[in-house]
């Protein structure tokens, strides 16, 4: 490691948040101070930067925060720093309190306004915190297994009930453009469909004969689950129903999927790449985004990792298809 200046990092969280942000805040600040530097806390991402909301954290101040979900920072959405105005304001705050260095937990949003502040001199680096795994450079996102074992608990639940009465559930589960949540928790809790934004096709008429045909084979309930950026799980338990005549119910799961004690793969790759953002800081790397790929913790550049486009492996979607019934 090459000599540097670095004295006093930042940590802020952003954007939604993930369980397994406070394992990886833990992590970010013991591996800080325990190679001689300071850290301070921002307070609601980007919004408690241009507040101001800026304290000292010590080893002791992340103790005993590694098992809760949420954020111990606290997060928030800040539409002023998507202004180079504010932005720039958010780099000179940072030079006002001696922040050198920055480490910002959270999604691709979050992204762009850590790559805002490295364009202003502030040396930045990304982890990626979201249960929607929609970060493509990674193999991982914090978060992400959490959220399939709250989700796959859930489908047991409505199993269930929905077993006990013959129905169809529709599932709803959280995923604007990518249906990670759906696929793995879907597949993991035996769902006899899953339906993706990725490769959703309108078809509704596929679902109805799905269901209508375990309900002649004696085989319900049936339960869907839906990915949030398809929506409209009401309207089409109703169309199932008139046309099947299961009686289907839905169920929008909604936030319960981003709280909860992280699972020990969440806390143990937040507690990695937590030591990783602070080894690139001190190796002088700024704008770098900290992934998990190919079984190893490596950085990517932001805006590369930014521009890369992240589509469901394939093979994730032949296997759904070939074991359910
Ligand atoms: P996530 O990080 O979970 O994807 P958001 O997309 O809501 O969450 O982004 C979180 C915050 O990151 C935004 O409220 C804003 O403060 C900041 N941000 C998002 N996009 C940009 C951008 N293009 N430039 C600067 N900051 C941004
Ligand atoms: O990014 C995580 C996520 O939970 C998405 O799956 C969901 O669409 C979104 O955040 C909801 O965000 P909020 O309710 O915080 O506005």
């Amino acid at each position: 490691m090459g000599e540097n200046k670095l004295k006093t990092i930042g940590i802020l969280t952003s954007g939604g948040d993930a369980p397994g942000m406070n394992a990886a805040t833990r992590a970010v600040v013991r591996a800080a101070i325990a190679q001689g530097l300071q850290v301070k806390g921002i307070m609601r991402g980007y919004k408690g930067l241009l507040d101001e909301e800026i304290f000292d954290l010590t080893a002791d101040s992340v103790s005993g925060i590694m098992m809760n979900g949420g954020t111990l920072l606290l997060t928030a959405r800040c539409k002023e720093f998507m202004e180079p105005e504010y932005q720039k304001k958010g780099a000179e705050i940072c030079r006002k309190y001696g922040i050198d260095g920055m480490v910002v937990l959270g999604g691709d949003g979050s992204f762009r306004g850590a790559q805002k502040l490295a364009a202003y001199g502030i040396n930045t680096i990304g982890i990626p915190c979201t249960i929607d795994m929609d970060i493509t450079c990674t193999d991982y996102t914090i978060g992400y297994d959490t959220s399939c074992n709250t989700v796959m608990e859930a489908i047991d639940k409505i199993r269930d009930t929905s077993s006990s009465h013959e129905r169809c559930t529709i599932i709803e589960v959280m995923g604007r453009d990518h249906g990670y949540i759906g696929i793995m928790a879907g597949l993991a809790g035996g769902a006899a469909d899953v339906l993706l934004p990725e490769t959703y096709d309108g078809n509704i008429q596929k679902l109805i004969d799905h269901v209508r045909e375990k309900k002649e084979r004696g085989k319900l309930p049936a339960l869907i689950v839906n990915s949030e950026g398809i929506g409209n799980s009401a309207e089409l338990a109703k169309m199932i129903e008139m046309a099947t005549g299961v009686e289907t119910r839905a169920t929008i799961l909604g936030h319960i999927q981003r709280g909860g004690r992280p699972t020990v793969r969440d806390r143990f790759i937040a507690s990695m790449m937590g030591v990783k953002a602070v080894d690139l800081l001190l190796e002088g790397k700024t704008n770098r985004v900290v992934a998990y790929k190919g079984g190893d913790f490596v950085d990517y550049d932001i805006d590369e990792a930014l521009a890369m486009q992240k589509s469901i492996d394939p093979e994730w979607i032949r296997a759904y298809d070939l074991i359910k019934k």
